[in-house]
């Protein structure tokens, strides 16, 4: 099982975008895929599955089970109830997302309370081939808690002015979690979002990046483009969505699961 953390210190830089990217491109694959939404706002819930919102009630006018539940009781028990099955295909299942996993995100937490979720990932039955974890725009639990579960660590950055701060401390963040709790998780790089070629400040900070983070700087840079926003706005992945601009950038998302699996292989070759 192959967990990967899709993380940033910053909000609204494209987390959700590039975990719900490289999970289309997995499930074009036919890659047997879990998605965990780790986000109080719970953006990656309500595109791949609306009606699994956790903070409504089901049919039966109970709450329904979520990932906060999960974090609470890190049972098999209660990690069968949260576990639903997606719209987006069969390859497809969602550890949903609640406002209430929010309990869950202290700036400080106990090395005990990190491991929940790891634990609750080897409750999975039957195990995926690939998790893919999105998480808030924090470094705190929740996000500490997505890199003790991770053997890889996907940082994503816009190319603006604060780039290369945040980078370094979601690369600290990701360093120290590897020294204290989790000897296998190791970044796969940083993916730069939200390009365009030929506007000067990309180009600078691009380069920046590149000057500091070396091959840490993951290749395709994710170009801006209207079909993410229309693609999300009607919950579809965008591998279906019938656009130049959708095709161009599901390419993209496929050089990085590419690039994403071979990590993989190569961990469990060792
Ligand atoms: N490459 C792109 N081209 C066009 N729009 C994009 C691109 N990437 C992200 N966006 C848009 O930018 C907004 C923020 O992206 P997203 O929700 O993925 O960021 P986030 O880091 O998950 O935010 P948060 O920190 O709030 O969770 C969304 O409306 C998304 O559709
Ligand atoms: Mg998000």
């Amino acid at each position: 099982m192959l967990v990967a953390s899709v993380l940033s210190l910053k909000g609204g830089v494209g987390k959700t975008t590039v975990t719900l990217g490289l999970v289309s491109a997995a499930l074009h694959r036919g890659v047997d895929t879990l998605l965990v939404d780790l986000d109080p706002q719970m953006n990656a819930t309500t595109t791949v599955d609306p009606d699994s919102d956790p903070d409504n009630a089901g049919s039966n006018g109970r709450r329904r089970v979520s990932i906060a539940e999960v974090l609470d009781t890190p049972t098999a028990k209660v990690v069968g109830k949260a576990l639903r099955t997606s719209q987006w295909g069969e390859h497809l299942r969602l550890l949903p997302g609640s406002e209430r996993t929010e309990a869950h995100n202290h700036p400080d937490p106990g090395s005990k309370k990190l491991f929940r979720l790891a634990g609750a990932l080897n409750k999975v039955s039957p195990a995926p081939e690939l998790v893919l974890i999105d998480c808030p725009p924090s470094l705190g639990q929740l996000t500490r808690s997505a890199l003790t579960a991770a053997n890889r660590a996907v940082l994503v950055t816009e190319p603006s002015l604060f780039a290369v701060t945040g980078v370094q401390r979601a690369l600290e963040a990701v360093q120290s979690e590897r020294a204290a709790h989790r000897p296998t998780l190791q970044p796969l790089g940083v993916v730069i979002n939200r390009f365009r070629p030929r506007v000067t400040e990309h180009e600078y900070r691009l380069a920046e990046l590149k000057d500091l983070f070396g091959p840490l700087v993951l290749s395709p840079v994710l170009p801006d483009r209207s079909a993410v926003q229309q693609a999300q706005g009607a919950g579809v992945p965008i591998h279906q969505w019938p656009t130049a601009g959708a095709r161009e950038i599901a390419q993209s998302f496929d050089a990085l699961l590419d690039r994403l699996m071979r990590a993989g292989r190569l961990k469990t070759k060792r």
